[in-house]
C-alpha cells in the first residue's frame, strides 16, 4: 500500500516543506495546549511518531529540557535538520517497526493514522510502548463538519479529494470519529478526547494547506469521476476567496494513559 510520503506527499516534492509548515501553523497551538494539559512526566521520555518537519517534536525537546525526546518518520529528510541536544531522530515506519515495550512516558502522534490503513491495530501496539503511567495522545483528522457546510463547491471538492488520497493509503475516513474507543480498546486508563474545527477565511494558512493538498490529488479524483473540472476549480477558488467563511477540517484528539506497576 502506497504510504502518505511515498508518491503524493513526498517530503522531496516541490513545495512540500511548505505545505507541512502551513499545518503546523495552525495545529501546534493545539497540541501544545493538549500537552501541557497531560503534564508528561519532567525528565521523561518522550515518543513523536510521523514528525513531519519536527516542530511539535523540537517544541518538546526545549519546552522539556531535562526529556529525552525521540522523533521518528518513515522519511527523515527534514528531520535531520533538528539540532536540540535531547532531540534524537529516527527512520523508523511505525506499522512495521517497534520500540520495546515500556520504553516511553508520552507518546505523540498527529495526522499519521488517518493515513494509514487499520489504525486500531498500529495504536494497539503504539500503546504496548508506553512506561507504566505514560500518556498517549493522539490528534487525526476527521472531515465531519464537511457534510453540514453550505459552501457546496468546497464541500464536493474537499470530500473527493479526501476520499482520493485514502483510496491510496487505504484509509478509513470515518475511524477517527471513534474517538476515544480506540484508545480505551487497547487497555488505556482515563481516556478522553476533543476536537477543533477551526473557522477559516479564505486565504490564511488552514485552507491554504488544504488547496495544495487537494491540488496534488485531483488528478486522481478527477479521474475517477468524483468530480468535474468546473466544480473542483470553484472549490479551490473558495479557499482562497476572503469572502468565504467556514469551519475547517477537523481535527480529533484522544488520549490515554497506561495502567501504573503495582
Ligand atoms: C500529514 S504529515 C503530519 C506530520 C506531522 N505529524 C505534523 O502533524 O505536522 C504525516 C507524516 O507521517 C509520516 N508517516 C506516514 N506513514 C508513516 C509510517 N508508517 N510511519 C511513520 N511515519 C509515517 C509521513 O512521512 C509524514 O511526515
Amino acid at each position: 500500500m502506497e504510504r502518505y510520503s511515498d508518491v503524493l506527499f513526498a517530503h522531496d516534492a516541490d513545495g512540500e516543506r511548505a505545505r507541512l509548515a502551513l499545518m503546523a501553523e495552525a495545529l501546534d497551538p493545539h497540541t501544545e495546549q493538549r500537552i501541557r494539559a497531560l503534564r508528561p512526566k519532567p525528565g521523561g521520555r518522550f515518543l513523536e511518531l510521523g514528525a513531519g518537519l519536527g516542530t511539535v517534536a523540537r517544541w518538546l525537546a526545549r519546552t522539556y529540557p531535562s526529556a529525552q525526546v525521540v522523533a521518528t518518520d518513515v522519511s527523515t529528510a527534514f528531520l535531520s535538520e533538528c539540532r536540540e541536544p535531547n532531540l534524537l531522530v529516527l527512520r523508523h515506519d511505525l506499522t512495521t517497526d517497534g520500540f520495546r515495550a515500556a520504553s516511553f512516558d508520552l507518546i505523540h502522534l498527529r495526522w499519521v493514522l488517518s493515513n494509514l490503513s487499520d489504525g486500531a491495530r498500529h495504536l494497539r501496539r503504539i500503546a504496548s510502548w508506553l512506561a507504566p503511567g505514560g500518556v498517549l495522545l493522539v490528534e487525526e483528522a476527521s472531515d465531519f463538519a464537511l457534510a453540514s457546510t453550505r459552501h457546496e463547491a468546497y464541500r464536493r471538492t474537499a470530500t473527493a479529494c479526501l476520499a482520493a488520497a485514502r483510496r491510496r493509503f487505504g484509509a478509513d475516513g470515518a475511524w477517527t470519529r471513534t474517538f476515544p474507543e480506540p484508545l480505551v480498546a487497547a487497555g488505556l486508563r482515563d481516556c478522553g478526547s476533543d476536537g477543533n474545527w477551526p473557522g477559516f477565511t479564505g486565504g490564511e494558512p488552514w485552507p491554504t494547506f488544504w488547496r495544495v493538498s487537494f491540488q496534488r490529488v485531483l488528478p486522481d479524483a478527477l479521474a475517477a469521476g468524483d468530480i468535474t473540472e468546473p466544480e473542483a476549480t470553484a472549490g479551490l477558488a473558495a479557499l482562497a476567496d476572503p469572502r468565504v467563511h467556514d469551519l475547517g477540517i477537523t481535527t480529533v484528539a484522544a488520549w490515554g494513559r497506561a495502567a501504573t506497576a503495582h
